[in-house]
């Protein structure tokens, strides 16, 4: 949800804005715009719109300085619009600030500072942080920054700076992430690292509540009191190649072949397949307080969330514990209720979801000792939560999450075999086939990825429909809602998912020649159960695709089209039935023309409720 970059250094100010915009633009697109310091006078430029419309207006017109800040945008509150668009600036033109976030009292506060004499000149929230910094300016950035805020109520990102306490920009932030950069003579502020790692991999991570002030000699850090603060600096070992698109003509796509290798490098380490133990004591919880859980509640928003559902049959599958799982937007507001002998499981690629982040304070807060698996590293969630797991997806560019949810899965397999072995639920045979079935994953993977192109071909006859359904039955219910989410927020053709056995209970009114239905069937101990929705829909006249083992050739004739995968445990198909999903979707959404890697709407991580 908006992307803030910003940048004091010898090189050319508005192209490294630029080019860091770009890295962040999945964050959001609807507008773009940078601000520079030109020999103590503030210029602006501000685009509705993609980077590439910036990029155009600067090429045309280019803005010169010596230290700036860009942002991209994802409207909260004013439509996508140049005035809308941040840097916004104060009365007297010469402070900008760039935002990332929701001023939650802004309205009050506009007024308060209207009635005080304050021009606005944008619907935004962001543009009241502006006039308090100006209000309490009295020659020091950082004081009046440090001031502003104790009237902010919401999440913030938020960088500045003002030609009359230059050069310097200040950042700090209460929720969202802000990054700052260490290079040689030059340093950064960021959303996130991926505009940075083509500059430096010395980073140092903002918690809520501190100010930098990055200036040409280096960066301080103070916390809201101005007291000063020693950070550590880390190493990040993320390259600038993974962020580029490498002949792929999605990130989507080339995220989507990336995925046995992600799996492999999250399970490889992990789990012995010579002495079949696992190798997690990396995570920080520990076995004495695993032995005795009694249950678990797994949280997450989209995607995650699904991948949270598939480890709700893991868990319960292999280590015979009962678990929840819940959605973090409606979890963080119930009177839910813990016990000492829960893990709660917290999901989140980003690391910064807003509501997720929420949830995990609140459950916290009851005395809960979450477990994370997060992507991002030294991301928000990763930071505060009590137990950690790193999926090792690298990162994901394209906002429709695909190896990462490949990767959730991998690392909620490692935990319930963690789990199964600690509270013996496994005999050593069992063990070492599921084992053994996990690492074989990849390479299946890798067999499925091989027949793109058929699944592309086969896509092509569907990109005209309005309406598809996704059926799937035990672990692969999960998968039903992945392809049917998938299909929506790319293609933006309405998909339902559903589990095979609700069909009678309503879903089965839609069906006619105008619906085909995704019908995911591996050999499982519902198979027969999804052949009876098979008959029920064809009996219908619906058109019907089904995701089936290779040597199933009892579905040939029964569905229109079969999409193969390789036979393996039923437990864990979903690795496998998810590529031919993500897939067909991707085909769709290309072929419709559709902007695969930033849809509309979206951001990739939703840092706002
Ligand atoms: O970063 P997170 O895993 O917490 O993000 C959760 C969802 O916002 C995310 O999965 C979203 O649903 C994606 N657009 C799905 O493709």
């Amino acid at each position: 949800m908006c992307g803030i970059i910003g940048y004091i250094g010898p090189k050319s100010v508005a192209q490294v804005l630029i080019e860091g915009l770009k890295k962040l633009e999945y964050r959001g697109y609807d507008s773009a715009g940078i601000a520079v310091d030109d020999e103590n006078e503030i210029k602006v430029r501000r685009v509705k719109g993609k980077i590439s419309d910036l990029e155009e207006s600067l090429a045309k017109s280019p803005l010169q300085g010596s230290y700036g800040l860009g942002h991209t945008r994802w409207a909260t509150h004013g439509r996508p619009s140049e005035e809308n668009a941040h840097p916004h600036r104060d009365c007297t033109g010469s402070l900008v600030v760039v935002h990332n976030g929701i001023i939650e009292n802004y309205l009050p506060l506009k007024k308060k500072l209207k009635d005080e004499g304050h021009s606005f000149q944008t619907e935004t929230d962001t543009e009241v942080i502006a006039h308090l910094i100006e209000k309490y300016f009295q020659g020091s950035l950082e004081e009046a920054t440090q001031r502003a805020v104790q009237e902010l109520e919401g999440a913030y990102a938020i960088a500045a700076f003002s030609t009359q306490d230059a050069p310097k920009i200040v950042a700090t932030k209460v929720g969202p992430p802000a990054v700052v950069g260490l290079g040689e003579n030059e340093y950064f502020v960021s959303s996130d690292i991926n505009p940075l790692l083509s500059h430096t991999q010395r980073m140092v991570f903002l918690e809520d509540g501190e100010i930098a002030v990055i200036e040409p000699e280096g960066v301080r850090f103070s916390d809201f009191k101005g007291s000063s603060l020693e950070k550590r600096v880390d190493y990040l070992t993320w390259t600038p190649l993974m962020i580029e698109k490498e002949g792929f003509k999605h990130f989507m796509l080339k995220e989507i072949f990336e995925q046995p290798q992600v799996v492999r490098d999250t399970i490889t380490g992990r789990v012995s397949l010579d002495s079949g133990e696992m190798c997690l004591d990396e995570i920080g919880i520990s076995a004495e307080f695993l032995k005795k859980i009694k249950k678990t509640v797994i949280i997450a928003c989209g995607t995650s969330y699904h991948a949270g559902l598939v480890g709700k049959y893991f868990i319960e599958t292999l280590a015979d514990i009962p678990v929840d799982i819940e959605y973090a937007s409606e979890y963080r507001y119930r009177d839910f209720i813990l016990d000492r002998e829960t893990l709660v499981l917290v999901i989140s690629q980003s690391g910064e979801t807003a509501d997720v982040l929420a949830a995990l304070r609140a459950v916290k807060k009851r005395g809960a000792v979450p477990l994370a698996i997060c992507n991002v590293k030294n991301s928000s969630i990763a930071r505060e939560a009590e137990g950690l797991l790193y999926t090792h997806a690298g990162p994901e560019i394209g906002v429709a999450a695909t190896k990462t949810f490949s990767d959730q899965m991998a690392a909620l397999a490692l935990i319930a075999l963690h789990l199964a072995q600690l509270k013996e639920k496994v005999d050593s045979e069992t063990n070492f086939s599921l084992i053994e079935d996990l690492h074989r994953i990849p390479y299946r993977m890798e067999k499925i990825l091989s027949q793109a192109e058929s699944i592309e071909k086969l896509a092509r006859r569907f990109i005209s429909f309005s309406h598809f359904l996704y059926l799937g039955r035990w672990v692969n219910y999960p998968i039903a809602l992945e392809g049917a989410l998938k299909l929506k927020e790319i293609s933006y053709i309405h998909a339902e998912g559903y589990p095979g056995g609700e069909m009678k209970h309503g879903p089965i009114a839609l069906i006619d020649e105008k619906i085909p239905t995704m019908v995911i069937i591996p050999r499982d101990r519902v198979y027969e159960k999804m052949m009876s929705n098979i008959s029920e829909i064809k009996t219908r006249l619906g058109y019907i695709l089904a995701i089936a083992f290779e040597d199933d050739k009892e579905i040939q004739d029964k569905v229109d089209k079969v999409i193969s995968i390789p036979s393996t445990n039923p437990l864990f198909t979903p690795f496998l039935t998810t590529i031919p999903v993500q897939l067909f979707a991707y085909y769709i959404a290309a072929m419709r023309g559709a902007d695969v890697d930033q849809p509309r709407n979206l951001a990739k991580s939703v840092t706002v409720e």
